[in-house]
């Protein structure tokens, strides 16, 4: 099968990680028990996931001109995403996301940095590459109108988007409209369809919005009926990525030709194995992996 080309417009930052007993409060002191600085950002997160998993991706983003831009750069190139379209910039600090796990979950605060560059103007030096793509994807870690002009293009050009609205933010009805999928969990589901209940809002964007439920899987509206896909139970270490692979693998199997069902079991299996590493991306795991989920067949 041919590797499907794959352009991720989003962020590239650096996550740290402070591991902690318990969560503290507002005001609150605690000890925690580690600290670790390891690649993350949506955007970079889905184009090293989407890369493990087979595709030729190209990241589309921004570093600052520090030492977090040039380790950021690295682990693109470590993981065969291409960096054409990454640029270094002068005097910018890396987008960071300061990141506590405690208590079986994450909270982040993310400083988008060098990643509020990735701007309309970036995207439009970048349309003769999108059009060579067969999928684009995009999340919420760089600005609005960004996501809004690459939903415009993409829909000029005839290129697939994937747009993974997190974190949550309005949305207009037009990007919803110009956008191929749209994967939000079921929080940012609620931002985005305020005046739908979660059943409208499948069914009214039928084979178009995929709302991630963790543990409980993935619901859709086949254009006859709600289907939802399972997950698959593992012992987890680390949720922080598991959208993010999810996202990159839904994206990969689509890119394939996968149906829309087939393509959200891939990516369940993906995120399934994700949680059991650490870090965004320690987890990610290669397509070898979630092929043998299912005895070494097609995945
Ligand atoms: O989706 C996980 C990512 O969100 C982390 O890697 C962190 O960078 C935050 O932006």
């Amino acid at each position: 099968m041919k590797k499907p080309k794959i352009g991720v417009i989003g962020s590239s930052s650096m996550d740290l990680v402070v591991s902690s007993e318990k969560r503290p409060g507002a005001g609150e002191t605690v000890l925690g028990e580690s600290f670790k600085t390891v690649p993350g950002g949506k955007g970079a997160n889905q184009a090293v996931a989407a890369s493990r998993l087979g595709a030729e991706v190209y990241m589309i983003g921004c570093v600052g001109e520090d030492f977090y831009g040039k380790q950021i750069i690295n682990n693109f190139i470590q993981n065969g995403v291409k960096t054409d379209y990454v640029r270094s910039l002068t005097g910018m600090e890396s987008g960071t996301a300061h990141i506590i796990l405690a208590e079986g979950d994450n909270s982040i605060v993310v400083v988008a940095g060098a990643n509020k560059y990735v701007t309309p103007d970036y995207i439009t030096n970048t349309i003769s590459f999108l059009r060579t793509c067969d999928l684009v994807m995009i999340q919420q870690e760089v600005p609005e109108e960004t996501v809004a002009y690459t939903a415009q293009i993409c829909k000029e050009i005839g290129v697939p988007l994937l747009l993974n609205p997190a974190p949550a933010r309005e949305i207009t009805s037009t990007v919803i409209e110009q956008a191929t999928y749209i994967t939000p969990n079921e929080h940012e589901a609620s931002v985005l369809f305020q005046h739908l209940s979660q059943s409208e809002a499948l069914k009214q964007f039928e084979n178009k919005v995929m709302i991630t439920e963790g543990a409980n899987g993935v619901r859709y509206y086949n254009g006859e009926r709600e289907v939802l896909v399972p997950t698959y139970p593992v012992e987890v270490l680390d949720t922080t990525g598991a959208g993010d692979t999810f996202n990159a693998a839904f994206g990969v199997a689509i890119a394939e030709g996968r149906e829309i069902e087939e393509s959200i079991g891939f990516a369940n299996r993906a995120a399934s194995l994700s949680v059991t590493g650490f870090g965004a991306q320690g987890g990610m795991p290669l397509r070898e992996d979630v092929d043998k989920m299912l005895g070494g067949g097609q995945g």
